[in-house]
C-alpha cells in the first residue's frame, strides 16, 4: 500500500519524508491556497518545491473545466518534473482529457469520485489513479469505505491498472481500513500518518524498559 500526504505544506511533507514511508504527495486548489500559494508561476514553482523533497508521484490539479484548457494546463503540469501526476476532475471533458494524456503516456489521477460509475469510467479512459473522497460520502452520512470495496471488487474482475488512491482520509482508521480491502494507495494529513504509530501500552512498556535500564546501571 502507497502512502500519500495530502497537503501543499512543506513543513509537513518534509516531516512525513523524513519518517522513511512516504510514496508521494496529493494537492489541490483548496490546499494550496491554504498555504497562500496563489498566482500561475508560484503556484508551478510550489509544485516543483514538493517535486524535490519527495522522491515520489505528486498530484498537480489542472482549473480548467473546458477540454482544451485541461490538455493546455495538463502539458505544463507534466513537463515540471517526472514526478507530475496530472489531476483531473470527475466530469465528461475530463474523461476526454484523461483518455488524451493516457494516449500520450502523461499520467493522470481522476479526482472528486463519489461513485463506482465514475471509477468505472475513469478506468476505461486510462487513468493512472482514481481518488474517491471517502470523508466527504462519510460526511453525508454514506459510507464511504463501501465505495472502495465496490471499486476494488469491479477492477479486480476487469484487471484495470487504475490504482485506487483513498483520499480524503481524516483519521487513522480510514487508512487501516483501506489496507483491509486492498486500496493501492491511501492519501492523508500527517495526523493521520502519524496516530497509526501511537499505543498507550508502547508508550508505557518504553517507559519501563527504560527505568529498569537505568535501575541496572546505577
Ligand atoms: O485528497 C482529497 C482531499 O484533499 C479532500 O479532503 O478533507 O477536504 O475532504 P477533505
Amino acid at each position: 500500500m502507497k502512502f500519500f500526504i495530502d497537503t501543499a505544506n512543506l513543513q509537513e511533507i518534509k516531516e512525513a519524508n523524513d519518517l522513511g514511508v512516504l510514496d508521494g504527495v496529493t494537492t489541490n486548489p483548496s490546499l494550496m491556497a491554504k498555504e497562500g500559494i496563489t498566482g500561475q508561476q508560484n503556484i508551478l514553482n510550489h509544485y516543483v518545491a514538493i517535486c524535490e523533497i519527495v522522491d515520489g508521484d505528486v498530484s498537480a490539479e489542472v482549473i480548467a473545466t473546458d477540454l482544451e484548457g485541461m490538455i493546455r494546463e495538463g502539458e505544463i503540469l507534466a513537463a515540471l518534473h517526472k514526478n507530475i501526476v496530472v489531476k483531473i476532475p470527475m466530469i465528461p471533458e475530463g474523461i476526454k482529457a484523461i483518455k488524451y494524456f493516457s494516449n500520450k503516456g502523461i499520467r493522470t489521477n481522476c479526482t472528486l469520485i463519489f461513485s463506482a460509475g465514475q471509477a468505472l469510467l475513469a478506468a476505461k479512459a486510462g487513468a493512472t489513479y482514481i481518488s474517491p473522497f471517502i470523508g466527504r460520502l462519510d460526511d453525508i452520512s454514506v459510507n464511504g469505505l463501501d465505495l472502495v470495496a465496490q471499486i476494488r471488487q469491479i477492477y479486480d474482475n476487469y484487471v484495470f491498472d487504475t490504482e485506487i488512491l483513498a483520499a480524503s482520509v481524516r483519521h487513522p482508521m480510514h487508512i487501516i481500513n483501506c489496507a483491509e480491502i486492498g486500496a493501492d494507495v491511501m492519501t492523508g494529513p500527517l495526523s493521520a500518518i502519524l496516530a497509526l504509530a501511537k499505543h498507550p501500552l508502547t508508550d508505557s512498556g518504553l517507559k519501563q524498559f527504560l527505568a529498569d535500564h537505568a535501575k541496572g546501571n546505577n
